[in-house]
């Protein structure tokens, strides 16, 4: 028995992020298509138009997910490719799209995990108020029935809601992301709208059929104070509520933090709750999806740097570095787990997103030789070996990402994919990341990777 043994092996993806073709199969324009459509809002003004074309051709991916021996691969449905617009009509060319994929996994004994909410709003929602609109939760949980109904043969596995935090924050405090909103009532209303409609999604999903797994994915961040001066650590737990409490406190127990009126104030958070019910937020789940990226050291600062909490500064971190200045902290990601596990030492624990922002690049024999990603797989294995010693109940890791994609914001410059995106070809090829990921994956499941196949092997 090796250290991470029972942990199930996945890679994940989003769909707008990879399928392109947005105004093709009866797919309605999201958020995304009016936010990128904005001059300045991403990197070079990139688009999720083209992506990898998965839409088009999703046979490269689906290989590559076989190639690396993947026990599960987690995606996401489009809203914007399943419903046509306010009067719920489904599509069946975008039903047909997503059976097609569920249907080679299982023919390869790949195990999916169904993401319905990856920031993708349909527009038409948006035009209504979007996060903003409890309507926006029963236009969400029609199609959460109809996607459970119409895939739930072939997928048993959901994940409701993505990163509320954010949707919420970056699309409507810092206006990183779509919506491009920049306010804060509406950033925490977009907050418990969404903790809301995972609720009433569980629930739904339940009706439709009792034995599906479900959850849902927070991003949670590992936060330290800069001193031990009680501004600065007045600062960490502003900065752990708005990023971390609000999200995982409310899930898991049905009420708000104390100090979330305190911070927010009394009339925004009473605004912000109206119509919705905290204590119901908390049904009860399968498993908790956690998305692993940031350690961050926080500093009290009267006009604060930070773009989402009030009055904080994030210092600067040491190398070792992402591309993008994010810190590569193992032991934050084992903290963090632990933390989950200490909150609801019962409910599984998935990693459901953990990966690394790199400017990759073709060295001259072709190859992409992504030493940093290689590293970071072998330290955050270690990792969750770690917490799953400290005895957190891991069930299953999914890296991020399966192949290079559209970065929301950063476009194509960022990559994360175990796979190279060459995006004039839409070709893709294993970076020397994905041969680390499957000979580890080789190493705890000699069952699902041939080791003879490993040396040469083409994906
Ligand atoms: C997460 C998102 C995912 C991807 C990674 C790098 O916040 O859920 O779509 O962009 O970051």
């Amino acid at each position: 028995m090796t250290k991470l043994a029972g942990v199930r092996w996945g890679s994940a993806t989003a769909a707008y992020q990879i399928e392109g073709a947005v105004t093709d199969g009866g797919r309605v324009a999201t958020i995304w298509d009016e936010f990128t459509a904005r001059p300045g809002t991403t990197t070079r003004g990139d688009t999720g138009a083209q992506a990898c074309g998965a839409y088009d051709d999703p046979e490269a991916m689906l290989d590559a997910i076989e190639w690396l021996g993947l026990e599960t691969y987690r995606f996401s449905i489009a809203w914007s490719r399943i419903i046509t617009g306010p009067d719920g009509r489904s599509n069946p060319e975008g039903i047909a799209y997503y059976r097609r994929i569920l249907q080679v996994l299982r023919d390869r004994g790949v195990t999916p995990t169904a993401t319905l909410y990856h920031w993708d709003l349909p527009q038409w929602l948006q035009e209504r108020g979007g996060w903003t609109d409890l309507a926006t939760t029963d236009a969400f949980v029609h199609f959460a029935n109809v996607a459970a109904r119409e895939l739930g043969d072939l997928v048993n596995d959901w994940i409701t809601v993505n990163e509320p935090f954010c949707a919420a924050f970056h699309g409507h405090l810092s206006g990183l992301h779509a919506p491009g909103i920049q306010d804060e009532p509406t950033a925490l209303r977009a907050a418990l709208v969404q903790l809301h409609t995972h609720g009433e999604a569980v629930r739904a999903l339940r009706a439709v059929n009792p034995d599906f797994r479900i959850g849902l994915a927070l991003n949670l961040s590992d936060l330290a104070p800069a001193t031990e001066h009680p501004e600065d650590l007045e600062a960490l737990r502003r900065a752990d509520l708005v990023e971390n409490r609000l999200f995982l406190h409310t899930v898991l127990q049905g009420r708000l933090p104390e100090d979330t009126a305190a911070y927010f104030g009394v009339d925004v958070l009473s605004g912000a709750v109206e119509g919705i019910d905290v204590s119901r937020i908390a049904e009860p789940l399968d498993f908790i999806g956690i998305n692993y990226y940031e350690h961050n050291v926080i500093r009290a600062a009267e006009a604060g740097t930070d773009v989402i909490v009030r009055g904080i500064e994030k210092l600067p971190v040491p190398e070792p570095r992402s591309a993008n200045g994010v810190a590569v902290r193992p032991d934050g990601f084992t903290r963090v787990l632990l933390r989950v596990a200490a909150l609801a030492p019962e409910l599984p624990i998935w990693v459901t997103e953990n990966g690394i922002g790199l400017w990759d690049y073709l060295g001259p024999d072709g190859m992409c030789n992504d030493v940093e990603r290689v590293a970071f797989i072998d330290g955050y294995l270690d990792a969750l070996a770690d917490a799953i010693a400290s005895g957190a109940r891991i069930e299953s890791y999914y890296f991020w990402a399966l192949m290079d994609n559209f970065e929301w914001a950063h476009g194509y410059q960022l990559r994360y994919g175990l796979f190279y995106t060459d995006y004039p070809t839409g070709r893709i090829m294993p970076k020397a990341s994905a041969d680390r990921y499957r000979v580890r994956i080789a190493e705890e499941r000699p069952d699902l990777v041939e080791i003879d196949r490993r040396d040469g092997a083409a994906a």
